[in-house]
């Protein structure tokens, strides 16, 4: 298959170039566009061929569903029934990076997910705005990276992986979040799952009551959950330490390995002569980390190297999503210094 590679302006969109894309989609092809969280492989949610070439271009297991994308919050109540609970949540955040799993009302909705649920999006980005309202229907995307590699944030690494496997791809610019929606399921006594992290938080979602029910990869309430996620082609491993320690310790390890660091801005001065560094932002500024992440993990992939380090980031607010992401790109291997 020939892919199509087009450069858009998000802040100036050619609806020349997204009415073709939309085309696309309405003929059963497969579209990459770029989100506010991480770039989407989107085909039209109606059409379950569509679909099946979703799960065979990434090469996804085929019981791990994938998230609808509306337009707008109204549509969801064609498709899911919305307990109160989710109503609330819907008028205070959406559009946003917030997926929500809701119980179907109908079988509209099979080609994306065969489960009785359905997880629902409505995207903030422009362009994904603009592409599912010329589409005219639904657009269901998992983030498109290969399976069980990072997602991408960063249309030269999208390139790498799915030129020759999708109609078309549309580079925008890297995606403001950088990390995949957070995704809540609802229960009976209103309370709600934290089922995957993310940019909206724990500390944004505190008006809820959350449950904090142990989740197992041998009970995943989310499929994806079970499927190794997210990791580099070499090894990760999470360091937790004194910053100290952690600089002794990268240096050391890039005298006989070709090491790879996620580091902080602030960490770069003791590293000019070792290893590939990469700052992933200001120790301080976890959106800056969560923004650079993925795309760091991605260039790792380009790199020669035979390991990677990062560093145990703090777990509130926006960090709880960094963390999970680093946790499982490393297999859950931590190293204490
Ligand atoms: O930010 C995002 O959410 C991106 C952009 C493209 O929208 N999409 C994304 O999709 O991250 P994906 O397929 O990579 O992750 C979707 C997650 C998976 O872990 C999947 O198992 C879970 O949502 N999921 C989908 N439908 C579900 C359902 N009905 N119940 C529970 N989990 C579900
Ligand atoms: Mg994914």
């Amino acid at each position: 298959m020939i892919t199509k590679i087009i450069k858009i302006d998000e802040k100036n969109l050619d609806l020349q170039k997204i009415s073709e894309a939309a085309q696309i989609i309405k003929n059963g092809g497969l579209v990459v566009f770029p989100t506010e969280t991480v770039y989407g492989l989107g085909a039209n949610a109606f059409d379950a061929d569509a679909v099946k070439k979703i799960y065979a271009a990434k090469g996804r297991p085929s019981d791990n569903p994938l998230i609808v994308h509306v337009l707008n919050p109204g549509e969801i109540y064609e498709y899911a029934e919305v307990p109160a609970t989710a109503e609330k949540i819907i008028k205070k955040f959406m559009p946003a990076p917030l997926t929500l799993i809701l119980k179907k009302i109908n079988n509209k909705l099979d080609a994306a997910c065969k489960l009785e649920t359905v997880a629902i999006r409505v995207p903030k980005n422009n362009t994904a705005r603009k592409l599912i309202e010329l589409t005219g229907v639904p657009i269901t995307a998992p983030s498109a990276n290969l399976s069980g590699k990072p997602s991408p944030t960063n249309a030269e690494h999208i390139i790498q992986d799915l030129d020759g496997k999708v109609d078309m791809i549309i580079c925008g610019e890297n995606c403001e979040i950088g990390l995949e929606s957070t995704v809540i399921s609802f229960n009976p006594d209103d309370s709600i799952n934290i089922l995957r992290s993310g940019f909206i938080t724990r500390e944004d979602l505190s008006d809820f009551r959350i449950c904090d029910n142990l989740i197992t990869s041998e009970n995943p309430p989310s499929p994806g959950m079970k499927y190794t996620h997210y990791s580099p082609d070499a090894p990760l491993y999470i360091l937790s330490g004194e910053e100290l320690d952690i600089i002794n310790y990268i240096k050391n390890e890039s005298q006989n390995k070709k090491t790879g660091f996620l580091c902080y801005d602030e960490m770069l001065q003791y590293f000019t002569d070792c290893g590939n560094i990469i700052a992933i932002g200001s120790r301080y500024n976890l959106k800056e980390q969560a923004y650079h992440l993925f795309d760091a993990l991605n260039t790792f992939n380009n790199l020669d190297i035979d390991i990677i380090y990062a560093i145990e980031p703090e777990k509130n607010k926006i960090g709880e999503a960094i963390y999970n992401r680093l946790i499982r790109a490393a297999g859950g291997k931590i190293i204490k210094l």
